[in-house]
């Protein structure tokens, strides 16, 4: 039995952070639309409701069946999940005054709830809501205040029902591991077993009952997601596994030889396809970044199924397809985004039926997988980079010989991020050469050529980004080394905009 808990979104942004401490706390959650709660489901051991954009009192607000839940199962509600429940019981829920955001710190706490065991008054918390509730229908107790927020937490009398106002997922909530731990695992009773191994291991099994003696292919980026993918893949099935690396000319500087000896000595079946040339015409004179991504796109569809159809009697496709990448998000009109895919197109154009082994894996848990796996940790480590690779770096037009100069000044940046053990302080790093040409000096000569622009940010999910604070020192030798040793590269900027309103790519 894979024991869960079931985290109802109502569209909170915080939604997908709920599922990932939970995981954190060894325990497989699932995150699904607050309309589509799976009743029949045996195995669920509790539920959380998510924050929402929403007021209760709107009109179009997302309410669920609360009554087939409380009672049912052990219930937090969260925000928007705990002002839902009061609502709904008969309470009152209106406006606050101000909208309250940011930190708080509880001034009243009744230790003895099993919900607050371990949490102290004193506790810093962190809100962020415009609606409070302002009346408790009966039966409702408040467990903790703060100086703002008579109602910060709440317990149903006679039932495993709890709703808190603040948000314990969110890393300012001091106490929030805890107070979540008091829920997932002395309320629900979460046994902890969820882990990379016991994952690994189910995996496995699942796979082979699923494939048999299928044949599959699988496509391989360099990213960790794939990668790891493959090599689960390769445990569960082994030579029926089929790895294809596609070089569309746009990777970074030895990149396909060295990520193809990796896999190889990760003992995969492999096939390097190197298919720059074409990719190359394609692109010839193509200065739109959206026209470059789809010519990328398509190329590489069109490579991956010619080489998948030299394989005999194929029959799955798989893709490292993680989580994030498949939670049906909500809109706020209500409607349901599907998800999306890696390759989008490819399993259609292939007719090959899908297999996902990740797909209910957050990063940092394929990370915990590849690991458990035996993977290096360079593999395991690498920033993410964009399937258009530096064609969508190269601002204007692509040739040969602008990958090359790029390629040269990249590797140069991202060696100097190793050599000073920043590479894995930043989340994602890159240079971008620009469509200008500026004067400068050298010896005695007059330059006249390319600028570039060197970005690195920090991030958790490449929602939001920081450019990354990289000392002036390091700043300065990456400068110097770039202009001295590319040829046609005479001066370096660095990137110091955020995301949002950048963006981390430049196109
Ligand atoms: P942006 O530029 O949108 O990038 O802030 C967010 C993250 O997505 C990566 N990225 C891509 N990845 N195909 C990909 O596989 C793409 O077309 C693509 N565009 C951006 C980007 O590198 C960053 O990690």
């Amino acid at each position: 039995m894979q024991e869960k808990i079931i985290i109802l979104d109502f569209g909170s942004q915080t939604t997908q952070l709920i599922g990932r401490r939970v995981r954190e706390l060894s325990t497989y959650c699932e995150i699904i639309p607050y309309n589509k709660f799976p009743y029949e489901d045996k195995n669920v051991i509790g539920v959380i409701l998510s924050g929402s954009p929403f007021s209760v009192y709107d009109e179009k607000a997302f309410k669920t069946e609360l009554d087939r839940l409380r009672t049912h199962y052990p219930v937090l509600g969260i925000c928007y999940g705990a002002q839902l429940m009061a609502y709904e019981a008969g309470g009152a829920v209106e406006p606050a005054p101000s909208r309250e955001y940011g930190r708080a710190i509880l001034t009243k706490v009744n230790e003895a709830d099993p919900l607050l065991k371990n949490i102290e008054v004193g506790s810093q918390v962190w809100m962020s809501h415009g609606d409070t509730i302002t009346r408790l229908p009966e039966g409702f107790n408040i467990i903790a205040s703060t100086k703002e927020v008579a109602i910060a937490a709440y317990h149903v009398e006679g039932e495993k029902t709890w709703g808190v106002q603040f948000h314990p997922e969110v890393f300012h909530s001091t106490c929030g591991t805890q107070l979540l731990k008091n829920f997932v695992v002395d309320i629900c009773g979460g046994s902890q077993s969820w882990s990379a191994e016991s994952f690994i291991e189910s995996t496995v099994a699942a796979l082979r009952e699923q494939l048999g003696d299928d044949k599959v292919v699988l496509g391989l980026s360099g990213g960790v997601d794939s990668s790891v993918a493959a090599v689960l893949l390769n445990r569960a099935i082994g030579k029926n596994l089929t790895c294809i690396f596609v070089d569309h000319g746009m990777l970074r500087k030895n990149e396909f030889r060295n990520v193809l000896h990796d896999y190889e000595c990760l003992g995969l079946n492999v096939i390097g396809v190197d298919a720059s040339a074409r990719f190359f015409k394609e692109l010839e004179g193509v200065t739109d970044p959206e026209r470059k991504r789809k010519i990328i796109g398509k190329g590489f569809i069109d490579v991956f199924d010619e080489e998948a159809h030299k394989i005999k009697d194929v029959k799955w496709l798989a893709q490292g397809t993680i989580y994030p990448d498949c939670i049906e998000s909500l809109s706020i009109t209500g409607t349901v985004i599907k998800s999306h895919h890696n390759v989008g197109g490819l399993p259609e154009k292939m007719n090959l039926k899908l297999c996902e082994p990740l797909r209910l894996l957050f990063k940092d848990e394929v990370r915990a997988v590849g690991r458990s796996l035996g993977m290096p940790e360079h593999l395991i480590k690498r920033h993410p980079f964009p399937g258009p690779g530096l064609a969508v770096r190269i601002l204007g037009d692509i040739t040969p010989e602008k990958v090359s100069v790029l390629q040269e000044a990249d590797d140069i940046f991202i060696q100097g991020l190793r050599d000073w053990n920043l590479y894995d302080k930043v989340w994602q790093a890159g240079v971008i050469l620009l469509p200008v040409q500026s004067v400068g000096v050298m010896g005695d000569e007059r330059t006249y050529e390319r600028a570039v622009a060197l970005r690195a940010v920090t991030s958790t999910d490449a929602m939001t980004a920081d450019w990354a604070h990289l000392p002036y020192e390091f700043l300065a030798k990456v400068s110097n080394d770039i202009i001295n040793q590319v040829r046609g590269v005479n001066r370096v900027c660095y990137d110091i905009s955020s995301k949002p309103p950048s963006t981390i790519e430049w196109e």
